[in-house]
């Protein structure tokens, strides 16, 4: 019998179950936590890399994280609160939380919370916590807003029923900070009959491809030739919607640039 064996026989017999289970445990953190400092040093800015990494299928298996670094690699230092809905493993605690610990390694001044119909708690870490809640519950909702306060990105990876993704949307975009980003994955269950979509009647504005696509006009609801148009909340404080194959960028801001030319009575001159 070699030492090592021998002196893990030993250490074996002289712990009970408990504090084994416990020391494998605090080892697993700390060597997460080395694991860490060294990902985030070497590829502390690749998304793509840091996704591969942290076994994120935001890249390999969709292709998300090259969209994620076009808009968020200028907030990347910034200190941020960030949340993500869905946090992956489904009914296993101990499993997912993947992209919480990418997040945290790309963002390395963020708070990285996560959402789960699914008990997560296991993920919690130094600057990742979790919570327990469905996206479609508003009071569950409301007390983790009130928990985060500002919240600068909101990602719904959730359910991604069309019905869920377009009523949390409704309930969180107001509560995101006045210049934040609500990304929306996953949107091809718009297409598909089973989860609330439809791939003959592009035009529903149930479904989540269908509903942001009509949010498009709003983007220039200054230039509506009416003269008593109403603008929407979603008028005034979405600047930029961007679609992407399966996802959504919704950029808040104040829609308030006006209309140069129907401001100065100039909307019929000839170009
Ligand atoms: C696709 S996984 C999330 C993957 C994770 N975001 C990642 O990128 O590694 C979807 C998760 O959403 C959770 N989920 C499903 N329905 C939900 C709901 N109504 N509210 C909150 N989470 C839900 C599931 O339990 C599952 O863990």
């Amino acid at each position: 019998m070699s030492l090592i064996h021998a002196l893990m026989s030993s250490a074996h017999n002289y712990f009970s179950s408990e504090r084994r289970k416990r020391i494998r445990k605090f080892q697993a953190f700390h060597f997460r936590q080395l694991q860490h400092v060294i990902f985030r040093a070497l590829f502390g800015s690749d998304l793509k890399a840091l996704a591969v990494i942290y076994g994120s299928d935001k890249w390999g298996s969709h292709w998300y994280a090259q969209h994620y670094e076009r808009h968020c690699s200028c907030l990347r230092k910034q200190r941020l609160n960030i949340l993500e809905i869905g946090i992956g493993g489904y009914d296993d605690p101990e499993a997912g939380g993947e992209s919480l610990r990418m997040w945290r390694a790309y963002f390395p001044n963020s708070r990285i919370f996560g959402i789960d119909i699914c008990d997560k708690r296991a993920h919690d870490e130094h600057r990742i916590k979790t919570f327990c809640g469905s996206q479609t519950d508003e009071k569950f909702l409301s007390e983790v807003v009130r928990e985060i306060g500002d919240i600068h990105l909101i990602i719904d990876d959730g359910s991604h029923l069309n019905e869920h993704v377009l009523g949390t949307f409704r309930f969180l975009f107001p509560k995101l900070s006045k210049d934040g980003i609500y990304i929306v994955e996953d949107t091809q269950t718009s297409y598909w009959q089973g989860v609330g979509g439809s791939s003959s009647d592009l035009d529903r504005s149930d479904t989540t491809i269908g509903f942001f696509k009509k949010l498009v006009d709003g983007l220039n609801y200054a230039e509506f030739d009416k003269s008593h148009y109403a603008p929407t909340y979603y008028d005034k404080n979405i600047t930029a919607i961007h679609f992407y194959h399966n996802m959504v960028f919704i950029q808040k801001g104040f829609n308030s640039e006006g209309s140069n030319l129907l401001s100065r009575g100039e909307w019929n001159t000839p170009w």
